[in-house]
């Protein structure tokens, strides 16, 4: 019997891939338990073809239409959050792939963490809103967080080298609109900011990385993963996306990651760790044919999202809730064509000034701020309007 696996979000673009991996790992991991947002037609082809013994969707009406259309089958259908729970903690699972996008999966993570489950984890808002409490939890209850993001499992990867880290490099694509100007940027629409020249990725993930709030992002959830302090972690702008993270040690030796943008390959190492398989699905690094690997540094003027990401994570508390929740909200009203892209800056930061800070929020103070966060970025919108 392979390795029990629950994966929550296996919809999207992570969670596809994350089956496709296990698939070609052949018997070595048996998936337990799949859950999706909304998109029923997919869940259903996946529960056909890897037979889980539990499905879950987030909304309960199309919970009640899948239930009819896999009666018959020998699976249970559970809806909400509560469904979530359940697929966390599911019997016989030993490694939750939390890859939704957002908050809404942080209960049922921290559900599995309390049940000593191992997390590997792409979905990294919920790092940024409450990195401090998930962490917590995972060191009281002896359980691994493995990343999956791809800079973090480099980092992840060449961390272990022996020796005081000095400070850890996350490198950034840049985005599709590295080199526009601001008066340009003012014309981009959502179809250009889903265009990303190296990834191909989920439509939030997709927006952030063009602000480079992802990358924001990447620091907060950087910080609790490897537990440094903000001034240890350097973010480069390599649009070659081939070095994916780098640490550098107290005697000045430095260790990077490199392959192909492919998250076959974190994601296959998040399931196989400590062990490192064959991976057929990924090309070899053929260095030579590359060319040049370059490096800047951000445009912190044109990029306004990354500096109050990291100003969010320096001052912590509910802050980094607010963050990732009015950005969460922002990039919904780009997408649907109500704000421009650079008013997607404005609106995070005007609502970051505005919020009251609770400084070592419970886990309700994070619910609240990120409701909080949500009508604010709302009524700023509304407002403007009138
Ligand atoms: N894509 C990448 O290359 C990449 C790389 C590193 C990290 N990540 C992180 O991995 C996570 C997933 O990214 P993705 O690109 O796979 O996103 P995605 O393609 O948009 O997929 C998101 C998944 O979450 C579900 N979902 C939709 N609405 C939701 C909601 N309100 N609450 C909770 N879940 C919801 C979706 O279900 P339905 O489709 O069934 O509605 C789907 O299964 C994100 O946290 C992202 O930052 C992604």
């Amino acid at each position: 019997m392979g390795k029990g696996i629950a994966i929550l979000g296996s919809t999207g673009c992570i969670g596809r891939q994350a089956l496709q991996v296990i698939e070609s790992l052949g018997e070595r991991f048996q998936v337990l338990a799949l859950a999706a947002g909304r998109n029923i037609d997919l869940l259903e082809e996946q529960v056909r073809r890897y037979h889980p013994r539990l499905a879950v969707v987030l909304d309960e009406d199309k919970a009640r239409r899948l239930k009819e259309r896999l009666s018959g089958l020998r699976v249970e259908v559970a809806a909400g959050e509560a469904g979530l729970i359940r697929a966390a903690t599911f019997q016989g699972v030993d490694l939750v792939f939390a890859a939704m996008v957002g908050v809404k999966s942080l209960p049922a993570v921290l559900a599995a963490i309390q049940e000593g489950k191992n997390i590997a984890l792409a979905n990294k808002e919920i790092l940024v809103a409450a990195g401090t409490l998930v962490m917590e939890e995972a060191r009281k209850h002896g359980v691994h967080i493995i990343p999956v993001d791809s800079e973090h499992s480099a980092i992840f990867q060449c961390l272990g080298q022996g020796g005081k880290v000095k400070k850890i490099t996350i490198t950034a694509s840049g985005g599709p609109f590295r080199e526009l100007s601001r008066e340009e940027m003012d014309k981009v629409t959502p179809e250009m900011a889903l265009a990303h020249p190296n990834w191909r990725m989920g439509r939030r993930i997709s927006i952030d990385s063009a602000t480079l709030m992802n990358k924001g992002f990447e620091v907060i959830e950087a910080r609790h993963l490897f537990d440094l302090d903000y001034e240890q972690i350097e973010v480069l702008v390599h649009p070659q996306s081939v070095i994916h993270g780098l640490v550098t040690y107290a005697d000045g030796s430095t260790f990077a990651h490199l392959s192909y943008p492919d998250m076959r390959l974190p994601i296959q190492y998040a399931f196989t760790w400590p062990e490192r398989l064959d991976n057929p699905a990924v090309p070899f690094l053929e260095l030579a044919t590359l060319g040049q690997l370059t490096f800047e540094r951000p445009d912190g003027q044109r990029f306004p999202c990354l500096g109050m990401a990291l100003e969010a994570g320096r001052q912590g508390g509910t802050l980094p809730a607010v963050l990732n929740a009015a950005d969460e909200v922002a990039v919904e009203l780009f997408l649907q064509g109500r704000i421009k892209f650079t008013a997607i800056p404005r609106l995070i930061e005007e609502t970051l000034d505005r919020h009251e800070k609770v400084k070592d929020p419970t886990l309700e103070d994070i619910w609240e701020a990120d409701a909080w966060a949500r009508r604010q970025v709302w009524s700023l919108v509304e407002g403007k309007k009138g």
